[in-house]
C-alpha cells in the first residue's frame, strides 16, 4: 500500500459575493482567510482557478489570449483577476478546459431562454465561450485562469 503525499496548498474552488455587498472589498477578505487557513494548516500556498468575471462579454477570445489582456497602468484587464493581483496572487496560467457541460438541446434552451434550431455554435448569456450544439447536444466548455498565493512562513 502506498502512502499519500502529504498536502501543500489549500484550493480556494469559489467565492461569491452577494449582489448587494459586492464592491465592498469583501472577496479580498475572503482571500486573506484562506492565507490564513492555509498558514495554519502549514500548506504554503493558496491555489484558486478563477471564473475570469469579464470573459462572458468576449465569448470568442481564446482564454489563452484574454489572460494576457492588460490595462493601460499594467493592472489584469479582468476585475476578478485584479483583485487577486492586488492581495499578490500571480498567475499560473490559463485553464481552457476547465468545466465541460454536455446536455440535451432542450435543456440548454431552457436555462438560455434562446431557441438553437440547427447545429453550430451559439453565444449565450453568462457563456465565457460559445456553446457547441451538435446532433440534439449541447457542449459548453468553460475556461478559466488559476492563480497562486503563496504563503509566508
Ligand atoms: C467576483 C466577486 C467575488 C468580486 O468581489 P467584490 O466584492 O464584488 O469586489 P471588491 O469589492 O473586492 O472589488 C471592488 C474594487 O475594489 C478593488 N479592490 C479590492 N480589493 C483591493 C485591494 N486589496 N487593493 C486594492 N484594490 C482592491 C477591486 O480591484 C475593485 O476595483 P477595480 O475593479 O476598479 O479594480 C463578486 O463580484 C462576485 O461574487 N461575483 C459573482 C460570483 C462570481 O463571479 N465569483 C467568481 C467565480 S469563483
Amino acid at each position: 500500500m502506498t502512502s499519500a503525499a502529504p498536502p501543500t496548498a489549500l484550493m480556494a474552488l469559489a467565492i461569491s459575493v452577494a449582489p448587494a455587498r459586492q464592491g465592498q472589498r469583501l472577496s479580498s477578505r475572503m482571500i486573506e482567510s484562506f492565507k490564513a487557513n492555509a498558514g495554519a494548516a502549514g500548506l504554503r500556498s493558496v491555489i484558486a482557478p478563477v471564473r475570469p468575471t469579464l470573459k462572458e462579454r468576449y465569448p470568442l477570445i481564446p482564454i489563452e489570449r484574454y489572460v494576457e489582456w492588460r490595462r493601460a497602468d499594467g493592472s489584469h484587464f479582468d476585475s476578478w483577476v485584479r483583485i487577486h493581483e492586488y492581495i499578490g496572487g500571480e498567475i499560473l496560467g490559463p485553464a481552457p478546459e476547465s468545466m465541460t457541460l454536455r446536455a440535451p438541446v432542450a435543456d440548454w434552451e431552457e436555462w438560455t431562454e434562446m431557441q438553437f434550431p440547427e447545429d453550430g455554435e451559439y453565444i449565450f448569456p453568462g457563456g465565457l465561450a460559445p456553446l457547441v450544439v451538435r446532433d440534439g447536444i449541447g457542449v459548453h466548455v468553460e475556461p478559466n485562469v488559476w492563480i497562486v498565493h503563496r504563503v509566508a512562513d
